[in-house]
């Protein structure tokens, strides 16, 4: 079936590639988007790729998605950790929806421990680097 995928990312990920490579790796947001594209295009799948620095803007995004996508991947970077919106928001939502973190966050600092995201999620791909967005990917496929 021909998907319609959504993938939001948040705060500080326009900066990937250049921010903490020894964390979140070498590739920029342009390398992953080209990937999760060619991912899509492979499948017949249509993608819409974007990134916010404001709360406010992904809640936006995440409502006008309801009824409008078949998925959402969404790393909501620092927000997974604080927003009770952008949970409240995706709880709205009733298509899968997967959680993406380049980063493990649970080998991190106890702060990130917590995700307001998980408990709204279908699933979570935490640790595998940019190729995590493939994986939130693949799962929507075999699903
Ligand atoms: C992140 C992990 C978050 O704790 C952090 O604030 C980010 C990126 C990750 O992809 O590993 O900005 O979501």
């Amino acid at each position: 079936m021909a998907k319609r995928v959504l993938v939001l990312n948040g705060p500080n990920l326009n900066m990937l590639g250049m921010r903490e490579p020894e964390i979140y790796g070498r590739d920029t947001l342009a390398d992953i988007r080209s990937a999760c594209a060619a991912f899509c295009e492979a499948q017949g799948w249509s993608l819409d790729f974007r990134q916010s620095n404001a709360e406010g803007e992904l809640v936006s995004w995440i409502q006008e998605a309801r009824g409008r996508v078949d998925a959402v991947v969404i790393n909501a970077a620092a927000y997974t950790h604080t927003s009770v919106a952008i949970h409240d928001a995706l709880h709205l939502l009733d298509c899968p929806i997967v959680e993406v973190h380049l980063s493990n966050i649970h080998r991190r600092e106890p702060f990130r421990h917590h995700s307001y995201i998980s408990s709204v999620a279908t699933g979570v791909i935490v640790g595998f680097g940019a190729k995590g967005y493939l994986l939130a990917l693949a799962a929507l496929e075999a699903g």
